[in-house]
């Protein structure tokens, strides 16, 4: 038995949530692998909406086992807020889920450090989500961070204010003001609180899950162009979102690896800053924001919009090793008279699908290819055949222009609204 992974192929929000919980029904096991509350995975299923930050997204299955992965960041006050929530849809969480002892922890600190350092950076500011990812990752290859292990651990207090007193002298250099005790009692409520789920050596459970012939479908969060590495750095976040991450964060080995699902979107949308090439700064990229309701499910920021940009697909593509593409939000370009797509880049006067070192600071021109657009309730519609002829052209050129053949369209956020191809 193999595992699947499924992530995003451009910068997050590509609708990771919904089309995890619809794959869950052929999976034993879901598994993040990276990232942490900055994450914000919706789910719609019997007219509610869930939104998901740290927990997998197919906890709602009661058939699954659900993993947080070494190679999450997991801030308990986040986490027990979220797992309340979710309990009250009447899941039992204790049983189904599993938190990697290896995860590193985001403390207070972490957050107070975060906005500090945003804060320092003025206007080159990341526009981060604010939840204390990067100084926890910081800490992580620092070499003096805490993990989950650690709270259950004797020794939890002391290096608990050894981190504490290191943030301290962090925050004063910054000349920021804050008051720690604001932000310590609901840590340590959230931290015993914690203490009554299943914390253990995940990279054992889930190989040893994989020998039992379970089917495990690994989760990633945010998005291939926010990936430390290979991200529109340093407009990125502070993990490895790509499949290769899958295997540093849950200790899968390699050829252990069989199907990459690649989600994008129809279009293309962006929150926080760093270089965006075919961003809409007008009234298309207006509407697109409006019919798309593109603000952000964890801070609720109005997201940057514009067109489909396939150098950018075709990288993040290349460096997933994708299998099978899923377009989301299809149904939100309906009504356009014309749809764009960016084909290719002009740099410098030069034609090339391949991306620059620094997007940033290049000159790109995108290089856009129109489409006749389509109309009516596409999220109505259950099959392919059924889509408008429009629409399909629109798709048959993305496919023939990547190589990848797109096996399912989402039409809508709820589970039901969506076309297997
Ligand atoms: P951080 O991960 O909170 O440090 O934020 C770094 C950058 O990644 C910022 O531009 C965020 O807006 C962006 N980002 C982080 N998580 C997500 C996500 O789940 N979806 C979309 N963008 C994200």
């Amino acid at each position: 038995m193999k595992v699947d992974v499924v992530l995003g192929l451009q910068w997050g929000d590509e609708g990771k949530g919904k089309i995890v919980d619809v794959l869950t029904p052929k999976y034993d096991v879901v598994a993040r692998f990276q990232g942490g509350p900055n994450a914000g995975h919706s789910l719609e299923f019997g007219g509610n909406k869930y939104v998901l930050n740290t927990i997998p997204s197919g906890i709602f299955h009661e058939h699954c086992i659900n993993i947080i992965g070494n190679g999450v960041v997991v801030d308990p006050v986040q986490l027990k807020k979220e797992i309340e929530k979710a309990e009250t849809t009447g899941v039992d969480i204790r049983k189904n889920l599993y938190i990697s002892e290896k995860a590193h922890v985001i403390l207070p600190t972490h957050r107070l450090v975060d906005a500090a350092s945003e804060a320092k950076k003025g206007v080159h500011k990341v526009g981060s989500t604010l939840r204390g990812i990067s100084p926890t990752y910081q800490d992580k290859i620092g070499r003096s961070g805490m993990r989950i292990g650690d709270l259950i651990g004797q020794n939890f207090m002391s290096k608990y204010n050894t981190a504490v007193a290191n943030h301290k002298i962090l925050l004063d250099s910054l000349g920021f003001e804050y008051n720690l005790a604001d932000h310590e009692p609901a840590f340590f409520e959230a931290v015993e609180f914690l203490k009554g789920f299943k914390i253990v050596n995940t990279e054992y459970y889930v190989n040893q899950l994989i020998t039992d012939g379970k089917r495990v479908l690994a989760e990633g969060a945010q998005g291939t162009l926010l990936d430390i590495d290979f991200g529109s750095y340093p407009f990125v976040t502070s993990s490895n979102t790509i499949t290769g991450g899958a295997c540093s964060g849950l200790g899968i080995a390699p050829q252990k690896i069989n199907k990459v699902f690649g989600i994008f979107k129809a279009y293309c949308t962006r929150v926080g800053n760093g270089p965006f090439p075919t961003e809409q700064e007008n009234e298309t990229g207006e509407l697109l924001r409006k019919l798309g309701h593109e603000f952000g499910a964890t801070t609720g920021r109005p997201r940057r919009t514009g067109w489909l940009d396939l150098p950018t697909l075709k990288y993040a593509i290349m460096l997933n090793g994708v299998t099978d593409l899923i377009c989301t939000k299809s149904d939100v370009l309906s009504g356009f008279e014309e749809v764009m797509l960016c084909d290719s880049y002009s740099i410098n006067g030069k034609i090339t699908d391949e991306l620059p070192f620094n997007l940033l600071d290049a000159e790109v021109t995108p290089q856009y290819k129109a489409f006749k657009g389509w109309s009516g309730n596409l999220s109505s519609m259950r099959t392919y055949n059924e889509l408008p002829e429009t629409f399909r052209t629109y798709m048959d050129f993305v496919e023939s222009k990547i190589g990848v053949p797109v096996n399912m369209i989402s039409v809508g956020p709820d589970r039901e609204e969506t076309i297997a191809k």
